[in-house]
């Protein structure tokens, strides 16, 4: 087994909850890592809106009947038992992949603080690829906690919470105290012989944007890191707790806001080029909705806290029903907006926000399967943006943002569309690609963002993680073994590219970076997952039986 260790970079193996005793746990007890000395201390998996509700943060809510759906139970009972075996056979790829992501490790005055986006020497432009980019680091502090390595997260959150106290400034303009930064850089000073760290909050970054989903990624990890390690005075420290508070403020400020979603300029995510997502993106609202829950579970009852306790909870009713309602689209929802009247007024309008049925464009017709839905990519004034976007929908499964039977429908839909939406390798960013025309007027003619290129409905191994995720959390490990199947295939003779182009994604990158360390992290993370299903609970949320179902759409939508 030793041997088993050195060859695949693991440094500790420990006891794993084996495929076959799983039968008789049950999803909850699943989601608990089962080799965790966790205090058992309540969690907000556990403390539910409800619960916040009795603390006398809200009015109590009603609750509904609980909607787990069989699937969540088959996440156990179906995980192929080849998984299983693959522990005692690991493939080549993870010790290669281990290798390389140690490889991309960044050193800050002797520590560990995170890794690098890409360790290309065959490249000669390195842009800003040889920094730490927040959402990057994700995947990788994630492999090394299911690794049992948890000091470089706790590094990276300490790192970049000091940064975020840093004065941000663009030209002129001073940004949200809270903000956190994309990405940032050591370097060492070999006069002083010491490292020093440059951030980048959006003021040298392509297209001058700041990343809001950075904070939603940095509360995440730290949920992440907390629920892994059981160290809750990480997350419990004055430091953290008053970085969550600042990211919070951030978003849950009160303006001219109409919808709970938060409105987003174009290139404020993963997606960091002109896409069309400025608006209401659905990537960052899941990650918005995400990051709320997270932080309810954290945040302490203390004065401060109390008050920003409250204001999640009802931003997190206003979210899910929003989203739940109007994001979502199924074979019944087209074909309800496809006959919307328009130009009504008034609280009886049933097309609330006036979409013009002409504005529908016509490959979602064909696209729309009988089975299976999706949460569209934007929805705005007289605005709706049909397309999918991977990341998005696999985060609303997570954070059970999306309901079970949303979860399911999400599935469906991969299943059924899963040469668009996979095809010769995962995952489609989004699809469909923007051409010609809109091509030019959407992306502003980027020449990086062509056809079924890079955010343009190009393929990115890193979504590997959080569809393997979503696919376990919703009883389909056999669909993320598919899929990861299809990535060992090519990712290794590759040199585990950033992303792949073409409508079946069988085509390495036009520019894509070589040894891109998210696709090695992500394929690691989708690895371990499958191997050991407890470790969903870091990244999982279970649902919050106190967040009201969308109405019905046959009752509340006719006329
Ligand atoms: C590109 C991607 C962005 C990523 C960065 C570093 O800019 O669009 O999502 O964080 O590269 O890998």
């Amino acid at each position: 087994m030793d041997g088993v260790r050195e060859r695949t970079g693991l440094r500790k193996v420990e006891s794993r909850a084996s495929i076959t005793e799983a039968d008789d746990l049950d999803l909850s007890r699943l989601l608990e890592r089962p080799r965790l000395k966790l205090e058992r201390k309540r969690s907000f998996d556990e403390r539910s809106l409800s619960d916040h509700a009795a603390a006398g943060s809200l009015q109590p809510v009603d609750s509904y009947e609980s909607m787990l759906s069989l699937g969540a139970m088959r996440s156990v009972l179906d995980t192929p038992t080849s998984s299983a075996h693959n522990s005692f056979e690991p493939h080549p790829m993870v010790a290669e992949a281990w290798d390389a992501l140690r490889r991309s490790i960044v050193l800050f005055r002797g520590h560990p603080v995170g890794t690098i986006a890409a360790y290309d020497h065959a490249s000669e432009e390195v842009l800003n690829y040889d920094q730490v980019f927040v959402r990057d680091f994700v995947p990788s502090a994630l492999a090394f906690l299911m690794n049992g390595e948890p000091d470089i997260v706790k590094n990276f959150l300490l790192k970049t919470l000091q940064l975020q106290g840093w004065e941000k400034k663009i030209d002129r303009f001073k940004l949200g105290e809270g903000v956190m930064p994309a990405s940032f850089k050591v370097s060492h000073d070999p006069i002083r012989k010491t490292d020093n760290l440059t951030a980048d909050f959006g003021e040298s970054a392509i297209g001058r944007v700041a990343p809001v989903d950075s904070g939603f990624w940095w509360i995440i990890l730290l949920r992440a890191y907390t629920k892994s390690t059981g160290d809750s005075a990480l997350a419990e420290s004055p430091e953290c707790q008053r970085g969550m508070r600042l990211i919070l403020a951030l978003c849950l400020s009160e303006g001219f806001d109409t919808f709970p979603t938060l409105l987003c300029a174009d290139g404020c995510s993963m997606i960091d080029r002109r896409m069309g997502i400025y608006g209401y993106p659905i990537e960052i609202q899941a990650l918005f909705f995400m990051a709320l829950r997270c932080a309810l579970s954290m945040l302490k009852q203390d004065a401060e806290g109390k008050e920003f306790i409250a204001r999640i909870v009802k931003r997190l009713h206003a979210l899910s029903y929003h989203i739940r309602s109007y994001f979502w689209i199924d074979f019944q929802q087209l074909n309800d907006i496809y006959r919307y009247k328009t130009e009504e007024y008034s609280h009886t309008a049933v097309n609330k926000f006036n979409v013009i049925p002409d504005s529908i464009p016509d490959w979602i017709f064909d696209f729309m399967p009988a089975r299976g839905g999706y949460f569209i990519g934007n929805v705005s004034p007289a605005r709706m943006d049909f397309r999918w976007f991977a990341l998005g929908n696999c985060v609303a499964i997570l954070s059970s943002l999306a309901t079970p039977e949303q979860s399911v429908a999400i599935m469906d839909l991969l299943e059924e569309r899963w040469d668009q939406l996979v095809g010769e390798m995962p995952l489609k960013i989004a699809y469909p690609a923007l051409e010609s025309h809109e091509w030019q007027i959407v992306t502003g003619c980027d020449p990086k963002n062509t056809r079924w290129s890079y955010h343009n409905g190009g393929t990115w191994p890193v979504l590997l993680w959080l569809f393997t995720a979503a696919c376990i959390k919703t009883g389909r490990p056999q669909i993320a073994r598919r899929a990861i199947d299809l990535a060992e295939n090519r990712l290794s003779k590759d040199g585990w590219p950033e992303y792949y182009d073409g409508k079946l994604g069988r085509y390495i990158g036009k520019q894509a970076r070589k040894f891109q360390t998210w696709s090695i992290a992500g394929y690691l993370v989708a690895k371990m997952m499958l191997e050991d299903p407890s470790h969903l609970g870091m990244i999982s949320l279970e649902e919050d039986k106190a967040m009201k179902p969308p109405i019905k759409r046959s009752a509340s939508w006719t006329i």
